[in-house]
């Protein structure tokens, strides 16, 4: 058995939790909108053609915001062809998923979906094949009162009432080569400006991210946010970071060390950003918006694995099946951005549904929570808090992760991996809330906890995800295969709690007054 140790207080905090730091994201991408959350004729569908069984389990996982509708897509749609009488609409080629885009369901739905599930909307403009009045028109349509061309068309489209919308994006992905209208820094970084000028004139309220790097390993890393930011650092309040993991290696303990480089990453632009501000004198913190986070490597290479011939109309690509190793990757990306409160106020998990998602559907069939469900579900729902700092103690390991966009580079040599990752918030209602990943795949490992400053805290739930079989998966016919289990032998002795985290396992302890 391994142990590990950790001390902690209740006043040392690290920052509270931004409700918006347990977002997720839908985009116009395989079955995510179409069989996904909207799918008219389903039996669990209403008037509008949300999926109701979609619906329940989205407000189990309990998203707070959800991007929208791109991701790649976005680069290359016109806003205007998702509003206005369905019949209308134009069917389009998707440059960016090579499928065809029946417009059915746009702007006006997602917004009711959104009220309609109590999640805050955030949207995408495409600064890929359009450009700063485009942006500025969509920002009107969706949320001036009226009075003007395109709030009068927003009201002759039926909603009557502003969106309100207050989170917008500045592109997609404008540095990868893969990009619809991909751009240099420099390109980029003017006509972010230069949308987020006339977008922000267009509704004062708006609060704006610029696209930041599309993962760690891009070689334009550091460099690209340094020049984004000289353009825009007096016109957004966020930068973006994207990251996918993968376990292309087949490579356990290095995949499941693989979070701990999100850490890195997220440390290096808050440096790049605050360097921004010091090149200023300016106090200004800009903030970290995390909007693409997942595992996803069995759907992404090669190339058939994303695109289905003949432009079909929401194809089942990137259906990854999440296994019960990625659940624990998947947890330790969540410690991740726990740990990173302060500055990490805004983070989506890519995607919502069957495209790389915690939730999957069949086709007219059921609806079921796949592995990675539950870490999100439970950070979603004990993590809102003052993430407290942490004195850990844990033996190490050495690993090699493989980052696949460098085919060309080494595995990055990881040294020094604690085998324990974890977090730690305390809740409003005065209670703590646990979350560890045991990282050692053949041993338990006891968990020692010194909670300083907490008196009087009984333990109220405690739960392990884990399974004898690291490919365990959840499907439609064994939904419940991967699914936190209950965790005996958890116990709290005056300032200490003691608990034994089985191997390869994610735990969560919230421990509540009284
Ligand atoms: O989430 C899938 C895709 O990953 C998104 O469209 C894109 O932004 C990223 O590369």
């Amino acid at each position: 058995m391994r142990k590990s140790h950790v001390l902690l207080d209740r006043d040392f905090t690290i920052g509270t939790t931004d409700p918006r730091l347990f977002g997720a994201f839908i985009e116009h991408l395989g079955r995510c909108v179409y069989g996904g959350i909207f799918e008219p004729g389903h039996p669990t569908a209403d008037a509008k053609g949300f999926r109701q069984d979609v619906m329940a389990l989205v407000r189990e996982l309990a998203p707070t915001i959800m991007r929208y509708p791109g991701g790649n897509f976005v680069s290359g749609y016109n806003w205007e062809d998702g509003v206005g009488p369905v019949a209308e609409r134009p069917a389009r080629l998707d440059y960016a998923w090579f499928s065809t885009e029946p417009n059915t369901f746009g702007t006006n739905e997602f917004i009711d979906w959104c009220r309609a599930t109590g999640i805050e909307p955030m949207l995408a403009v495409n600064l890929g094949t359009r450009g700063p009045q485009d942006a500025g028109y969509f920002v009107e349509y969706c949320n001036h009162p009226g009075g003007t061309h395109y709030s009068e068309l927003r009201k002759r489209h039926g909603w009557t009432e502003p969106h309100g919308v207050k989170f917008w994006c500045l592109g997609n992905e404008m540095d990868g080569p893969w990009q619809t209208g991909a751009k240099t820094a420099t390109e980029y970084g003017r006509i972010a400006a230069e949308a987020a000028k006339i977008m922000r004139w267009a509704d004062s309220s708006i609060q704006l991210a610029a696209c930041g790097s599309s993962g760690r390993n891009m070689d334009t890393f550091g460099a690209w946010e340094q020049t984004v930011l000289d353009h825009t650092f007096d016109h957004v309040e966020w930068i973006s970071l994207h990251t996918y993991l993968n376990n292309y290696a087949a490579d356990t303990p290095a995949f499941l060390a693989s979070p701990d480089l999100m850490d890195s990453f997220i440390e290096e632009v808050v440096a790049i950003a605050d360097a921004a501000a010091a090149r200023r004198r300016s106090g200004k913190r800009i903030m970290l918006s995390f909007d693409e986070w997942n595992v996803w490597y069995r759907t992404r290479r090669p190339r058939e694995n994303r695109v289905k011939p003949g432009w079909p109309v929401a194809p089942p690509i990137l259906e990854e099946i999440y296994n019960m190793q990625d659940a624990l990757a998947f947890g330790g990306a969540c410690i991740s951005l726990l740990n990173h409160a302060d500055r990490v106020r805004c983070a989506c998990l890519a995607q919502l549904v069957n495209v790389i998602a915690p939730i999957m559907t069949e086709t007219g069939g059921p609806a079921w929570r796949q592995t990675i469900f539950h870490p999100f579900a439970q950070m979603s729902r004990l993590g809102r808090g003052a993430v407290l700092r942490t004195q850990i103690e844990s033996d190490t390991y050495s690993a090699a992760y493989y980052d696949p966009r460098a085919l060309t580079d080494p595995p990055i040599p990881m040294p020094a991996v604690p085998y324990l990752k974890f977090s730690a918030v305390r809740n409003d209602d005065g209670g703590l809330s646990l979350f560890a990943l045991n990282r050692d795949l053949r041993d338990g490992m006891t968990l020692e906890v010194d909670i300083r400053g907490f008196g009087g805290l009984r333990v109220a739930e405690a739960t392990s995800l884990h399974h004898s079989d690291l490919d365990a998966i959840n499907s439609k016919d064994s939904p419940d295969n991967v699914s936190p289990q209950p965790l005996a032998g958890v116990v709290v002795n005056g300032a200490t709690l003691a608990a034994e985290l089985p191997p390869a396992s994610w735990t969560v302890i919230s421990l509540r007054p009284g």
